[in-house]
């Protein structure tokens, strides 16, 4: 991606796990952001321009012999640099400093206090201002010329700088939210010492990405998987404005969806966007596969294997495809690698539409990989996605095969897409759908006595699940009031068939994961 008429920052990254935030911290201040390995020469961030360079953290110890180094020129370049933990470590013995790695780690807050009022760096930041740190390494003594603008209660040179030279460094991160004031100090760079124009925005973003799309696949095809969720709708919408009818979607119904996401994909993308797209009605086959399959890694296995087959099917009547497009966001990407082919950890690995067979392989066009989940919404709604598709909920893969806890029937499947369609509506109707993470609907394979009527029942259970979460990996339950979750319940039982009592999950993650399965 290039940035011809905007201000740039690069982001030089040594593997650390918040490069990508970074980078995103910058685009909020309405400045385009790209990030680079550090192994870059100083040649190439000549030709890029770019009007600042932010050293990310790493995992890496820079007193150990394989210790990545940015190249030593970029210092001679008169652009202003900010070196985060390892990138204010790395600086720091580059230009003649010391690093030694203390007994005690620190990880987690710390007090910051403003030794020097009118460092640029640290304008309107407060005397005393919490910060987040994670570091092994500590620099011990500073470069010629480098002075101590702020420091914590362990760390001696908790900001630095050199502000002849426009060279700054924290040895905390700015880019975390724990960091209370570290959007102030990302401004303070980005656009005081660097100057940096604030005119960057979606519409840009979108511009470059069309750019980028055209060049790259030229007068080729691409193929898309829809899935309903706002990531592969996005992509597609985006890749659509760049190359029309090149781009093919194909969207599987494996009878594992909601009620009305069908109708709602092939209304937006076929009759609203005009998009090639090809439906694959697989709900047979699906179900002909789950059959009699109760173990959810099992149910799970079927699903994925089924899902190739046929998305595989469908790739090869399409005629000759050289790109796949998919959905990655930014996290992820945290994988072995890091985005920029940077020496990250790793953290955990994701994948996509993975197993594809080898005479299928297909580029993988990711125009979404540097965003995040907030940004793809932006993105969604400025390309002129329904508010539906855009804040929709996360939704697994699997989607309702591991929401029907037990056996998968298309009976059980049906009772299950009322009841989250209720719980839904209730809701929304509430306006309360935005001030949850996710909100779901299993059905239990348990059946206690219920009356109906004059009749005695005995059907099966369902149980309710909303939580509130910043990124899936913690979660905690949602506390409805009272009579939501009362409304909710009569209507289930008045309405659906099938199902005796209604549950409400009250486990936080962890222990209890959001889904059942
Ligand atoms: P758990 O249940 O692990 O879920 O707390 C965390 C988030 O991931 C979603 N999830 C999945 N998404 N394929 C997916 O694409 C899956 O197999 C899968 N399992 C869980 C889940 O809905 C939640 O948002």
């Amino acid at each position: 991606m290039k940035a011809e008429q905007h201000d740039t920052i690069l982001v030089l990254d040594f593997g650390g796990q918040y490069s990508q935030l970074i980078a995103r911290r910058v685009r909020e201040q309405h400045v385009y952001s790209q990030i680079v390995p550090y192994t870059i020469t100083a040649k190439e961030i000549k030709a890029l321009a770019p009007k600042g360079l932010i050293l990310s953290g790493g995992p890496s110890s820079v007193s150990a012999a394989e210790s990545p180094r940015p190249d030593a020129r970029i210092f001679d370049l008169g652009i202003p640099i900010l070196g985060i933990c390892y990138g204010l470590q790395i600086m720091a013995i580059m230009k003649g400093g010391e690093v030694e790695r203390p007994l005690q780690k620190e990880y987690g807050f710390a007090h910051l206090t403003t030794l020097k009022k009118d460092s640029r760096l640290l304008q309107g930041i407060a005397p005393q201002s919490k910060v987040w740190m994670s570091h092994g390494d500590t620099v011990t003594s500073l470069p010629s010329y480098f002075s101590r603008v702020g420091a914590t209660e362990n760390c001696h040179y908790a900001v630095v700088e050199y502000p002849e030279k426009n060279w700054y460094g924290t040895q905390f991160h700015p880019e975390v939210a724990h960091t209370v004031e570290g959007n102030t100090i990302i401004a303070n760079f980005v656009l005081d010492i660097c100057q940096a124009q604030a005119d960057w925005s979606m519409e840009s973003f979108i511009e470059l990405q069309i750019a980028e799309i055209r060049r790259i696949v030229g007068k080729k095809q691409v193929l898309c998987g829809l899935s309903g969720g706002v990531d592969s709708s996005v992509v597609a919408a985006l890749i659509y404005k760049a190359i029309g009818d090149q781009l093919v979607c194909v969207f599987v119904n494996n009878g594992l969806l909601r009620k009305g996401e069908a109708d709602l994909v092939l209304e937006v993308f076929r009759d609203n966007f005009n998009i090639r797209l090809q439906y694959a009605d697989a709900q047979q086959q699906f179900l002909s596969q789950l059959k009699g399959v109760s173990d959810p890694e099992e149910k799970r296995k079927i699903i994925g294997r089924v899902f190739i087959e046929v998305f595989e099917q469908e790739a090869r009547s399409v005629g000759k495809i050289d790109f796949l497009a998919q959905g990655t966001l930014y996290p992820d990407v945290i994988e072995s690698m890091s985005p920029s082919g940077g020496p990250s950890v790793t953290i955990k690995s994701h994948h996509n539409v993975g197993g594809l067979p080898e005479d299928l392989r297909f580029t993988l066009l990711e125009p979404l990989r540097e965003l995040f989940k907030d940004e793809v919404r932006l993105l969604g709604k400025e390309l002129g996605l329904p508010d539906e598709i855009v804040f929709r909920h996360p939704f697994p893969g699997p989607g309702l095969g591991v929401r029907c806890v037990g056996e998968v029937t298309a009976e059980r499947l049906d009772t299950l897409r009322e009841v989250d369609a209720i719980f839904i509506d209730e809701i929304r109707k509430a306006g309360l759908y935005g001030d949850i993470w996710q909100a779901l609907a299993c059905l239990l394979p348990v059946k206690s006595v219920g009356v109906r009527g004059d009749e005695r029942i005995y059907e099966e259970v369902c149980s309710l699940r909303a939580v509130t979460s910043e990124d899936a990996m913690t979660a905690d339950w949602f506390p409805f009031p009272p009579e939501i979750l009362q409304r909710t319940s009569t209507r289930i039982c008045n309405e659906v068939g099938g199902v005796s009592r209604v549950l409400y999950d009250i486990t936080s993650k962890p222990p209890g994961t959001i889904e059942w399965e």
